[in-house]
């Protein structure tokens, strides 16, 4: 068989990229926007519903607001990906190419995320916004290192995982959100899950696509991202007078302790993928392609294993993000 290259690949995709815009984002006239779902300032009953909005959020845990401003700072640092995603190689430059209109339009509808998420904080009385944004700052200034290079196939699988990631964590804070009553939050979170829910079944219909055609590549690329393992795309998070990427080890234990994200999780991410590309029955492969899917049929089960070890770290950071005073009494440390 001929060897096709990923600049051809690419340059096919993107037609099926172009197709897909309509399939997986939403008309930006019907999409909700943050002020669809915040207190409305010109309203006279903005400051009653501030005041039941600051109620509400005071009674959401340590843990849960912590993991809460690290997802909005997550959000926040966009243009971080956007850089990356438009840096790619092999992509079509041409302004209307179906690459760059898909950036863009992805990049439209995730900004609505940090925008919504910083306004439910600043309102709810509990955080110090100013070192919350130093942190913002500073992870835009660090990026990130997540090991795509600037690889398309790499950076798909990558944005696959991702997306199912993100999805996880906001439908998850969201449940917790619930419990504790805020109901706004819910809602918040779970309008977020749902864009990014959208945005992973794109990303794994483009890896699908890849799979037709160059499925040896797709799945080298597949297994070299998983050895490196998926790093979260803030994991250079630190607050203000730390190491690059201390406040991110706080951040993912709390996670993991909450069960919002969860070495379980990144395991049931992996198996969903491997389910969903058929990964057990894709022929034609090279014998670099074969080894790799050996590597990625025998991962899951190895990482239970490891899992099994983890056990949840206690609490003992104090973030600088979150007021000392405003901390849920039960819980002052
Ligand atoms: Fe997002
Ligand atoms: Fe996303």
């Amino acid at each position: 068989m001929e060897k096709i290259s990923k600049a051809e690949v690419i340059n096919h995709l993107d037609k099926e990229i172009l197709k897909s815009i309509p399939l997986y984002l939403k008309p930006i006239e019907n999409i909700w926007q943050p002020a669809d779902l915040l207190p409305r300032s010109e309203e006279d009953g903005f400051f009653e519903q501030i005041r039941e909005l600051r109620e509400k959020a005071g009674n959401l845990s340590y843990d849960l607001l912590a993991v809460l401003i690290g997802d909005t700072i997550t959000e926040e640092v966009l243009p971080t990906y956007e850089t990356w995603l438009s840096s790619m190689l092999h992509i079509n430059e041409e302004r209307e190419s179906g690459w760059n209109q898909w950036t863009r339009a992805w990049t439209s509808e995730e900004n609505r995320h940090g925008d919504v998420l910083n306004k439910y904080l600043y309102l709810s009385g509990r955080v110090n916004m100013k070192e919350m944004e130093i942190s913002t700052q500073h992870l835009l200034t660090d990026g990130f290192d997540i090991g795509t290079a600037r690889d398309p196939y790499r950076s798909f699988i990558y944005t696959s995982f991702q997306e199912l990631a993100t999805n996880l964590s906001h439908r998850r804070v969201a449940q917790f959100a619930k419990e504790a009553g805020d109901n706004l939050l819910a809602k918040i979170c779970g309008n977020v899950a749902a864009d990014e829910a959208r945005h992973a079944n794109a990303y794994k219909s483009f890896v699908a696509k890849i799979f037709e055609i160059d499925p040896s590549e797709m799945m080298v690329a597949f297994e070299d991202m998983m050895r490196k393992k998926i790093v979260m795309p803030a994991h250079f998070l630190r607050e203000k007078g730390e190491a690059k990427g201390a406040t991110f080890i706080h951040f993912s234990e709390a996670a993991q302790r909450l069960g919002v994200y969860t070495a379980r999780d990144y395991i049931n991410i992996l198996l969903s993928l491997i389910r969903e590309w058929g990964i057990d029955s894709i022929g034609n492969l090279s014998e670099g392609g074969e080894k790799a899917r050996d590597y990625i049929m025998m991962l899951p089960d190895r990482l239970t294993r490891l899992a099994e070890r983890i056990k949840p770290q206690p609490s003992y950071h104090q973030y600088s993000w979150i007021h000392p005073q405003m901390l849920k009494v039960s819980e002052a440390i």
